[in-house]
């Protein structure tokens, strides 16, 4: 029975979920969502505090600064509520409005940058803002977390060690690539083993990471419109690009057999599936895991809700099954 006094101590690091009957072949996902945070994010976040304490960046008089998409601004808001920090997290008009309302809820200041930059994303706009105000003195500690290299380590430590404790015999290695922290801490961490593990990188189409071409993305989560420090493709054996049809197409066919999960899940599951349709017939079944980095409700208000989905991916209504509300007049 788990004892916690502070939030970031409790995480669920073993459960995973057996996608044969969603997929028709087997992989494991791992679900990373069942803590405080909520999503994966939280690792990295605990890890670049800690590492910040050690090395005296952050002093009781420091503001925690940070540009997220989201999750990592709500583990960082849990995290610095829970040690008594300030924390600005900026963000811009792509997140979800849920996740804004968690982190307020937990005390921290949230600045949405809306001036988009060159790739028409937001992210160097935040990070100008970001660096602005730390050379406005004031305290501001940036824990950057596209170039901070306790980010991938709290997965070559915490994550990949955790999936090879339970598959030891793992072919295959699906990862969602944002700032790719979890991606090169876990690929680090075979490859300097010497394990023969086949590591996917999942990225959206429209992202920049490995090299695409910028394009509108509305899911938020995975993907960059800046390439982000971390990236070491050395490391990395394929990248898929996932459409973000697919993406609502499997968070909905996931939804339909009573999972719900977030945006960057349903793009990791959509692109293991379709690396592995291409790369093993039928019957050929490779040990694979997939990582899912969150759950389904702070996009509520988006992948799931009927007049997002309309506004901006029309197209897929007819073949989502989506049943209207039934208000009752009693
Ligand atoms: C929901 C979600 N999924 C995946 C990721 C990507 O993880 P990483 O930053 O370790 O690449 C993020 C990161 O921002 C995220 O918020």
């Amino acid at each position: 029975m788990p004892i916690i006094t502070s939030p970031q101590d409790f995480n669920v690091d073993d459960l995973y979920i057996d996608l044969r009957p969603v997929l028709d072949r087997p992989l494991y996902l791992k679900c990373e969502g069942f803590n405080f945070a909520g999503s994966v994010k939280l690792k990295a976040a605990a890890a670049m505090v800690a590492a910040a304490e050690r090395d005296g960046t952050l002093n009781p008089d420091s503001i925690i600064i940070e540009s997220s998409s989201g999750n990592l601004g709500i583990a960082l808001s849990i995290i610095a509520a829970s040690k008594g920090y300030r924390f600005v997290c900026v963000t811009d008009p792509r997140c979800n409005p849920a996740s804004v309302r968690v982190m307020r809820a937990l005390g921290a200041e949230v600045r949405v940058i809306s001036h988009q930059d060159a790739n028409g994303g937001f992210l160097e706009s935040r990070i100008r803002y970001v660096r602005g105000l730390c050379e406005s003195g004031g305290g501001y500690v940036w824990l950057n977390q596209y170039g901070n290299g306790n980010n991938w380590m709290a997965h070559y430590g915490g994550t990949a060690p955790a999936i090879d404790k339970q598959f030891p015999d793992l072919d295959v290695l699906f990862v969602g690539a944002g700032t790719t922290g979890t991606l090169m801490g876990c690929a680090r961490y075979f490859r300097e083993r010497g394990r023969p593990v086949t590591i996917v990188a999942i990225d959206a189409v429209g992202s920049v990471t490995f090299g695409g071409i910028p394009e509108r993305r509305m899911v938020p989560g995975l993907g960059t419109s800046t390439r982000p420090e971390l990236v070491d493709e050395s490391f990395i054996d394929d990248v898929v690009h996932v459409p973000e049809t697919d993406t609502i197409r499997t968070v909905h066919a996931l939804a339909a057999r009573g999972f719900l999960f977030g945006g960057s899940t349903g793009t990791v599951v959509s692109g293991a599936s379709r690396w592995l349709a291409d790369r093993y017939p039928a019957g050929e079944e490779p040990v694979a895991v997939a990582i899912a980095p969150d759950l389904g409700e702070r996009y509520l208000d988006s992948i799931y809700e009927e007049s997002w989905l309309r506004e901006n991916f029309a197209g897929l209504l007819s073949e989502l099954s989506l049943p209207g509300a039934d208000i009752l007049g009693v």
